[in-house]
């Protein structure tokens, strides 16, 4: 008969399953947690849903070689400065509109959904909106019409009507701008900003 040794004896690879399933939970929860903190609004990445009222411009982030998104000086949506829950408000409606008009079927919103149509991850950014001053209010109408205020973000392709109200187009648009606003790692990649105005100092 064989002498048993300790790495034959059941015992012991017993000890190790449990210790490594409990370690790897623990790792897990860890990490679990820290993406929790990570996507949560008002975080370094994420900033709080009344950055709406700042200009959001891209910078190019020398040590990650990709465009980051800054926040500037005040640059309120609609001209109106809103508190952080009045912008929370209007987020909210405007993430449920995305979600109730399944914009999601032909979009892409921070990696999730389809590319028939341009990724809105940036969307706020995005050069086909033309120029900064105009940009709120061509996309509260292309929004509110898509089909009689159409534009060209380079797809060939036509968005529907969707029977967007206004108050909801608002609220779409202060989430785009919000949206853009998140650091992503530079991604959507190759994406072509809007012609940026440098801020006065
Ligand atoms: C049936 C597909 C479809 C659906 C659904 C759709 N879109 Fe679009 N959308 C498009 C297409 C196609 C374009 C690009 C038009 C062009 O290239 O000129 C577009 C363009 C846009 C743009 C401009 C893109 C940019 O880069 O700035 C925005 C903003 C936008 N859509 C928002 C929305 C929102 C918000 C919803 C949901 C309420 C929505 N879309 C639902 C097809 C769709």
């Amino acid at each position: 008969m064989t002498k048993e040794t300790k790495w034959m004896s059941q015992s012991f690879w017993k000890k190790i399953a449990i210790w490594t399933t409990s370690v790897m939970l623990l790792i897990l929860m860890a990490l679990t947690f820290d993406t929790v903190k990570q996507i949560t609004e008002g975080s370094e990445r994420v900033p709080s849903y009344s950055v709406i009222n700042n200009k959001i411009f891209y910078e190019f982030d020398k040590d990650r070689d990709i465009l980051a998104p800054s926040i500037g000086g005040p640059a309120p949506l609609f001209g109106q400065k809103l508190s952080e829950s009045d912008a929370e408000e209007l987020i909210n409606l405007g993430k449920l509109t995305i979600q109730a008009k399944n914009c999601m079927n032909c979009h892409t919103i921070l990696g999730n959904g389809a590319y028939y149509a341009p990724d809105l991850t940036k969307a706020w950014l995005d050069k086909g909106w033309g120029s900064e001053s105009v940009r709120e209010t061509l996309m509260l109408n292309f929004l509110i019409d898509p089909e009689k205020n159409a534009r060209s973000f380079g797809t060939n392709r036509k968005m529907p009507n969707l029977n967007i109200t206004e108050s909801e187009a608002k609220g779409v648009v202060a989430y785009l701008k919000w949206m853009s606003s998140i650091d992503t790692n530079g991604f959507p990649a190759h994406f072509e900003s809007i012609k940026q105005v440098k801020e006065e100092k």
